[in-house]
């Protein structure tokens, strides 16, 4: 089945991982499905219950992706309540004509719309999976891993590796990255190479739920996830010494010493097994490491190993905001603007008007008079400026917005040239034989002595022009 991180098609179908997207900074992700032995108890089948009410999984499935979904009235207070013995029977009974309990929506009952309430049905991409995975790591946000991949050159059919898969934020989005077809597809024919990601992970319950994760995502066959010390047994698929290369051109290692994985990172491992690399192509290599000690001894093994271009970045991916700022007492009234006198100049007239105002007050008290209220003139001190368009008006002020989920790390790169042995040079050198490259003809030389006397030669004729004109000179001004 397809996968819907990578074709979702139009419709969320049975079965299908679907992000509930309640608000901007909160999606809840599920598999969609009509009845789960989870959920007994309710109904309506399967539901999930949220915030802005609860959502029977009958009214998400064979719906449009991005619909939005009114809430149903559900009995959450049955939630857990098994059906006793008697009326589970009863219900197997009936449904034995249907296939397998989990697409058993035959007893469901028909959910009832709720007065409030909604969501909207989202497909997952691997952005919304980062933000809405169940953590238990600490993972790679998409700042991170969009340049890390771009880095790579992790494009369609190339085969990442990756180590450690931890909560698989990296893996969704290497996957999507060289996704060129599903394995069991009919045209992945021999002659194309399909992308894959090869993940290693040392934590054998992480594994496991990773596993489960993408076989979920209907995934299998793209990622394939392997328990494994990495430090010690290496990158090879299967068993680590005798199994299959996964040929790839692109690694990443998320490690907390990721020098210790280098040694199997080569063209020929010293121990004469095969290598994970793929001989016919560049390896493009990234490290992610919080600190600088560590990011030093992976330079220093990286250099002697042979890795070449190595340079460090780190993304510091901040959003901001730019916006017109309003200060002054002329913007009283205006929507988010501050008023407050913007300059000496506005401040002193506004005292002097105020100081003017507190004398007209007390005469007017001592004489037994009505002051006028204050115009607004008077309380803007100098007219506003028309000729000025609205969205102009201010001072531009910018500032950062902190919220942005990203765990920083520093990221080094390195490359390591394809294999090159003496065959692949002797073909090279038939293809572009460089002993028949035409020399251009030689430019006849001069003697030192030609080169002089042809100086000379220059020299005297410029003089004798320079004297001619000079003559010229003089009988033109003798004449006037
Ligand atoms: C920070 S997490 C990786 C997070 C992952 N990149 C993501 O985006 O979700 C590091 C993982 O490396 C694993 N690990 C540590 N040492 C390892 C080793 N020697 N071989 C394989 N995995 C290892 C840890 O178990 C942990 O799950």
């Amino acid at each position: 089945m397809p996968s819907p991180f990578l074709t979702p098609g139009s419709i969320a179908q049975a079965n299908d991982v679907a992000l509930l997207h309640l608000r901007r900074d909160q999606t809840i992700p599920t598999i969609l499905r009509a009845t789960d032995s989870e959920h007994d108890g309710y109904k309506e089948g399967k539901v999930s219950n949220t915030r802005f009410g609860s959502f029977p999984h009958s009214t998400l499935i064979n719906q449009p992706w991005g619909s939005q979904i009114v809430a149903s009235k559900v009995d959450t207070g049955s939630r857990g309540r098994k059906p006793s013995n008697k009326r589970k029977a009863e219900e197997l009974e009936a449904s034995a004509t249907t296939t397998g309990a989990e697409d058993d929506s035959s007893s469901v009952k028909k959910p009832e719309a709720a007065a409030s309430g909604f969501l909207h049905l989202t497909y997952p991409t691997p952005e919304s999976w980062t933000l809405s995975l169940p953590h238990r790591t600490q993972v790679v946000y998409t700042p991170d891993y969009s340049y890390i991949l771009h880095r790579l050159r992790a494009r369609a059919g190339a085969t990442v590796i990756e180590a450690g898969a931890g909560s698989g934020s990296f893996t969704h989005a290497a996957v999507r990255a060289v996704f060129n077809g599903y394995p069991n597809e009919e045209s992945a024919t021999k002659k194309r190479r399909l992308g894959k990601v090869c993940s290693f992970e040392f934590h054998e319950q992480r594994a496991g739920r990773v596993k489960e994760e993408i076989s979920e995502h209907e995934l299998d066959g793209l990622v394939e996830v392997t328990h494994r010390d990495v430090y010690e047994d290496g990158f090879l698929l299967g068993d680590p010494k005798t199994g299959r290369s996964p040929k790839a051109s692109a690694i990443f290692l998320d490690l907390p010493a990721p020098w210790l994985a280098l040694k199997h990172l080569v063209r020929k491992p010293a121990s004469g097994i095969e290598s994970p690399l793929d001989p016919s192509s560049t390896a493009y290599l990234c490290t992610f490491s919080p600190c600088l000690e560590q990011v030093e001894r992976t330079v220093r093994l990286m250099r002697e190993l042979g890795w070449l271009d190595i340079t460090m970045v780190e993304v510091n991916h901040n959003r901001i905001e730019v916006k017109r700022e309003r200060i002054g007492l002329d913007c009283e009234g205006v929507r988010g603007a501050t008023v407050f006198p913007k300059s000496v100049d506005e401040a002193l007239s506004k005292l002097l008007t105020d100081d003017e105002r507190a004398k007209r007050l007390r005469q007017a008290h001592l004489e037994g008079t009505r002051v006028n209220p204050p115009s607004q003139e008077d309380i803007a001190g100098e007219p506003k400026d028309q000729s000025t368009p609205t969205y102009n008006l201010g001072r531009l002020v910018h500032r950062t917005e902190s919220e942005i989920k990203t765990h920083t790390s520093y990221l080094v790169f390195a490359i390591l040239p394809r294999d090159w042995s003496e065959e692949d040079e002797q073909k090279c050198r038939q293809k572009w034989p460089s002993d028949k490259v035409e020399e251009e003809p030689k430019k006849a030389t001069k003697s030192r002595k030609q080169q002089k006397k042809e100086f000379k030669e220059l020299r005297l004729q410029e003089q004798k022009e320079e004297q001619e004109e000079k003559e010229e000179q003089a009988t033109e001004n003798s004449e006037a």
